[in-house]
């Protein structure tokens, strides 16, 4: 009698120990997931790539004419999290681009960084003289983009796009500057 008192006092044990784990499981894997998931997200940023950024309507862009464009990205280090903004210039040639493509000229629509490759200035457009012009140092580019005259090394970067249902979206990228080689940089 008494034994079977002890193997049932025993077997409630066990069962409350088992209830006691299941309960830390279930607890520990969301905080897991709290504290892994930032881990995750900074592994991510590692490899280099920024989301793309939604640009606006593709329709809203008046064809043949570059426009000044300011895409905000949010990069995400862990837990911290910060905007950015950066500039790039848009011309969309055709009325209606048909595909989409990475690149310099695809699809009627050209997308350029702002920044100088000289030493990083802003390049500014002029409508009157059909050319960008960097006020730093009197780097010129062609209404292209290409390098006209002037100390940058190379032409303005193109950056990747993509049109989706009619918006366009926007990779931002850095590049080294003061080389004529386009090396794309990583945070
Ligand atoms: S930074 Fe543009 S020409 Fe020097």
């Amino acid at each position: 009698m008494r034994n079977a008192k002890i193997s049932r006092r025993g077997y409630l044990s066990f069962l409350a120990d088992v209830l006691i784990a299941v309960i830390a499981i279930l607890v520990a894997i969301p905080a897991l997931g709290y504290v892994l998931t930032p881990l995750r997200r900074s592994s991510r940023a590692k490899s280099g790539e920024t989301p793309f950024s939604d640009a606006g309507l593709l329709a809203d862009y008046p064809a043949g004419q570059w426009r000044l464009v300011t895409l905000e990205i949010v990069q995400e280090d862990g837990w911290r999290k910060t905007r950015v903004r950066h500039s790039v210039w848009v011309r969309r040639l055709e009325a209606s681009p048909v595909a989409s493509a990475p690149g310099e000229g695809a699809g009627g629509i050209t997308v350029l960084s702002a920044i100088c490759p000289h030493l990083g200035c802003p390049v500014n457009w002029h409508p009157d003289q059909s050319q960008f012009i960097c006020p730093c140092h009197g780097g010129v580019f062609s209404s292209d983009g290409r390098h006209s005259s002037g100390p940058p090394p190379r032409n303005m970067d193109p950056l990747e796009f993509e049109i989706r249902e009619g918006r366009l979206w926007i990779r931002w990228e850095d590049f080294k500057i003061g080389v004529a080689e386009r090396i794309p940089v990583t945070v």
